[in-house]
């Protein structure tokens, strides 16, 4: 098959904002506790951070971490994790039916997100809880001192305020699966109200209102023109959840999976759109596409679990190579809206549905770790508009490109970078791009990832099963650049 890739460095999409390579850990399963602590764990830290799991996480290169929930944080008290560890309390969290112990929370949190070389986005609770709890979790974040949650702060040993500056107003508030969940009016209000006195407390934060937990969900659509009516004065950004799953077994339709989430993507942004020119506004909204990954894999094995054990195996998703492909592929299509998505969290980060595992033994990679962290390292600067002239198959969604590809430039490196996947189980791709405003770039790195077997897996003994290798599968000649792409296979071309 042939694609032809066209591009001028003056058709921008826009500049990628780093916190598109955002991730997420939630108070689940083994995210937190063997996760990302683990006191008295060869591997960890005089605080019980795990030093193997930064390591892994550095190298994803994740400058935001939204925590700590998810449907967790809906349930959640804040206070029950600050202070004395000896006097925090166990309760019960009704999110997933375990005891959560509080011996991690928000101040260890911070600490973390230092030493991984991360920031936090922080959830506040809107289920169970409201306005007065919004406006005090903020105080102790972020003032510096001379109140009584600023005090409290310093008093438990943290003297500068951590300013954090991205705070979720609840989880999924949509889903009647939520603690406290609302209708769209209900929600909506509650947002306005407390985002209104965050802000209060401290001007400079931006706030991520509830969009939907899937575009499948009844409400889709109506609930983001109401959320938005009643809060569009108060916050900044819109969130979207999405997973995907194969448990068909239709490798070209899960693929196809991405037309699906470009649809999301567009139809979110038509919606604020309409709510901004309904209102006669300036300021657009732009979006937060806060949960997307791959889940699937592991709900036959959470449903036997026991009720109110701590941090059990959960979620714990073993992810193949065409989840990688998917992986890719998804981010290709965020980076094409890169104008609007400005926020974008892999859910999750480590154990939990998770790039990153852990056991007693050490810390290793999933096959979806590889594309995040190609295109997390590779993919700053300015996005192209990428106008891709490809083959496509028909699909449940509509009719699906066999190349999911997107453009970048990077100024400063002086690099051009072609991120793509070729979707086609069975033919290669030949790629050819007009390049002439580039005539005197070269290859300089063709990386691809690829496996002869769509459900293969990486493992604790063998990490490196499904891994990126370098090829040289793409020549420039008097500006045209050509390249082969191998069937089913991720690429990432830089040319400099
Ligand atoms: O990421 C796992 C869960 O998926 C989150 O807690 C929730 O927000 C979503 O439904």
């Amino acid at each position: 098959k042939k694609s032809t890739i066209s591009i001028d460095k003056h058709f921008v999409v826009g500049e990628v904002d780093k916190r598109i390579y955002g991730s997420f850990i939630e108070h689940l399963g083994r995210a937190v506790y063997e996760g990302i602590y683990q006191p008295g764990s060869p591997f960890a830290d005089e605080q019980g951070l795990r030093k193997d799991v930064m390591e892994l996480i550095q190298k994803l290169n994740v400058p935001i971490v939204r925590y700590p929930g998810g449907n967790f944080v809906s349930g959640y008290h804040w206070e029950d994790g600050v202070g004395p560890k000896n006097e925090r309390p166990e309760k019960i969290d009704l999110a997933w039916n375990v005891i959560e112990t509080n011996q991690f929370g928000l101040n260890e949190f911070m600490d973390w997100s230092k030493k991984a070389d991360t920031s936090a986005m922080m959830a506040v609770n809107l289920g169970t809880r409201g306005v007065e709890d919004a406006k005090n979790i903020v105080e102790y974040c972020n003032l510096k001192g001379g109140s009584y949650y600023s005090d409290l702060r310093r008093k438990h040993g943290y003297e500068n305020p951590h300013d954090i500056k991205l705070w979720c107003l609840g989880n999924e508030m949509d889903g009647p699966w939520q603690m406290g969940h609302k209708t769209a009016g209900e929600y909506g209000r509650l947002a306005a109200e407390a985002g209104r006195i965050m802000k209060m407390v401290d001007p400079s934060i931006e706030l991520v209102a509830c969009g939907s937990s899937s575009l499948y969900m009844d409400t889709f659509g109506s609930w983001e023109d109401t959320v938005l009516s009643e809060c569009y004065d108060q916050v900044d950004y819109l969130s979207l959840h999405q997973y995907y799953g194969n448990a068909e077994n239709n490798t070209p339709e899960f693929l196809a999976s991405t037309v699906a989430m470009d649809k999301f993507i567009s139809s979110v942004i038509s919606i604020c759109d309409s709510v901004k020119a309904k209102k006669r506004k300036n300021k657009s909204i732009h979006l937060s596409f806060d949960e997307w990954n791959v889940w699937y894999h592991s709900h036959e094995q959470d449903q036997k679990l026991e009720r109110w054990c701590k941090a059990p195996h959960q979620l714990e998703d073993i992810y193949n190579f065409e989840d990688s492909l998917l992986v890719a592929g998804m981010m290709i299509t965020m980076l094409r809206h890169a104008d609007r998505v400005k926020v974008a969290c892999l859910a999750q980060l480590v154990n939990v549905i998770a790039p990153i595992m852990t056991s007693d033994t050490g810390a290793w990679m999933q096959t979806i770790f590889y594309p995040f962290a190609l295109i997390s390292n590779h993919g700053r600067g300015t996005v192209l508009n990428t106008i891709v002239d490809t083959p496509v198959y028909e699909t449940k969604h509509g009719d699906a490109p066999y190349l999911d590809c997107v453009c970048m430039m990077n100024e400063e490196e002086d690099t051009l970078t072609i991120f793509a996947v070729n979707k086609d189980l069975e033919s290669s791709m030949e790629v050819t791009c007009d390049l002439r405003q580039f005539a005197d770039y070269r290859v300089k790195e063709h990386i691809v990832l690829t496996h002869s077997d769509l459900k293969a897996i990486n493992t604790e003994e063998q990490p490196e099963n499904v891994a990126p290798v370098k090829v040289e599968n793409a020549r420039m000649d008097n500006g045209i650049l050509s390249a082969v792409l191998c069937d089913k296979s991720f690429h990432v071309i830089t040319l400099g």
